[in-house]
């Protein structure tokens, strides 16, 4: 800064000028600060992309899947949210919240899925009921066979 300071004509004018780079300066960044911001809410939403061509098997007696035992529970496997929401139901949707991608969670009490992030809430299909998300979760298919659910496109 200090050593632009050759010029020896119009020093006021210069002085403004400074000034007013110094301003540009904090205006840039404010306003790239914002652009970064404002891209990640309008275009990261393009970055949840929803598993396909999903098909895997989640046994229950093991502990890791202790969770879809009890009704109202969840867990996330492969991408998708899988909650047991009643004594033989399930449903299974992509786990990313459409919006910006944070994982979504079940709440049994509100039959929905809900992201913690913004807000945005789904029905048990995945549907937006809420947003800001727009798009819908993908649903997969569950089959409960004996202790084995199967999750699958
Ligand atoms: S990431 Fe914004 S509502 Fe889910």
């Amino acid at each position: 800064m200090e050593s632009t300071q050759g010029h020896h004509d119009n020093q006021p004018l210069f002085m403004n000028r400074k000034e007013f780079l110094k301003t540009v300066m904090y205006g840039t960044a404010a306003l790239g600060i914002t652009a970064c911001i404002g891209s990640c809410l309008s275009g990261c939403s393009d970055d949840v992309t929803a598993p396909s061509n999903v098909d895997f098997t989640l046994d229950l007696t093991l502990a890791a899947n202790a969770a879809l035992l009890t009704t109202g529970g969840y867990l996330v496997s492969n991408g998708v949210i899988v909650a047991r929401t009643g004594t033989n139901q399930f449903t299974a949707v992509s786990a990313k919240c459409t919006h910006e991608g944070t994982q979504v969670a079940w709440q049994q009490s509100n039959n929905r899925f809900y992201c913690s992030n913004h807000g945005a809430t789904f029905t048990s299909a995945g549907v937006v009921t809420g947003g800001p998300a727009s798009k819908n979760l993908t649903q997969y298919n569950t089959t409960l066979t004996g202790n084995s659910l199967r999750v699958f496109s």
